[in-house]
């Protein structure tokens, strides 16, 4: 079924307002673009397809038609910005519950916020921060997820390292169902009430791991997750936290 804007409407709890387009460039950059509509009620965009899908570090998102979900919340900042910042950790939490209750299965989390099924990535994203020009505060977050959800055909580079939710799944309502989860969760985000289930959730803790900082690789063991989602490891010259900046990390023997 396709996305629309009263569908989602109807099965939503929170009052955010909805936004659906059939193809945009990109549901992160339109949110950009309407950022001086932003109040303290969420703003959601939402596509059936991309043709610039944006994912982090500068990478694309590969967004077909029809086959996947492509969503943008946007919402005010938080007086403390680190409570706007650990967001990035706590919505994957919000997606793999929404992906539980609605298609029973348990997808895992790659630090930052991929999320995986098994060994492959099924959904990336990308939160960045709406900045006052004026202040040069942040003044509000957007929220940008992907999910493959039957998507089948992959790019040659993402064949090995992507799949699907594989199932049927309404999209509106996993849309609604995420919105609705993310939004309670920003309203006690003070709390941290998500890391206990992150953790369980991390496909890397315990793991030994390649990271990529300013361009340089070293080696380290992945040992714990702080209360703002930065990654404690272990390297050998001690313990170090990885924030969650532009900081890419493999798990050995991976492909991904
Ligand atoms: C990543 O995997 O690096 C993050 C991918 C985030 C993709 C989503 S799709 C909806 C929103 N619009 C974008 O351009 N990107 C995000």
């Amino acid at each position: 079924m396709m996305l629309s804007a009263e569908n989602i409407s109807t099965k939503l709890n929170c009052n955010a307002q909805v936004l659906c387009f059939d193809t945009i460039d990109s549901t992160n950059s339109e949110a950009k673009r309407n950022s001086h509509k932003l109040t303290d009620s969420p703003l959601l965009f939402v596509a059936n397809s991309q043709t610039a899908g944006r994912g982090r570090l500068g990478r694309s998102f590969y967004s077909p038609k029809d086959t996947g979900l492509y969503m943008s919340l946007m919402l005010k900042a938080k007086d403390d910005i680190q409570d706007t910042v650990c967001m990035t950790t706590a919505v994957s939490v919000c997606v793999t519950d929404a992906i539980k209750a609605l298609c029973g299965i348990d997808a895992v989390i790659k630090w930052v916020n991929d999320i995986y099924i098994g060994s492959k990535k099924v959904c990336g994203i990308l939160c960045e921060a709406v900045t006052d020009y004026v202040t040069s505060k942040i003044k509000g977050i957007i929220i940008g997820i992907g999910i493959n959800i039957s998507t089948i055909d992959f790019p040659d580079e993402l064949r090995d390292i992507a799949s699907s939710l594989g199932q049927a799944v309404d999209k509106n309502h996993l849309c609604a169902l995420i919105t609705d989860n993310i939004v309670t969760m920003y309203e006690n985000i003070e709390s941290r009430a998500f890391i206990d289930e992150y953790k369980k959730r991390s496909l890397v803790l315990g793991k030994k791991i390649n990271y990529t900082e300013n361009g340089v690789t070293k080696e380290a063991t992945a040992v714990d997750i702080d209360n703002n989602g930065g990654l404690i490891i272990e390297t050998e010259n001690g313990t170090k936290t990885l924030s969650t900046g532009e900081i890419t990390i493999r798990i050995k023997n991976d492909k991904s």
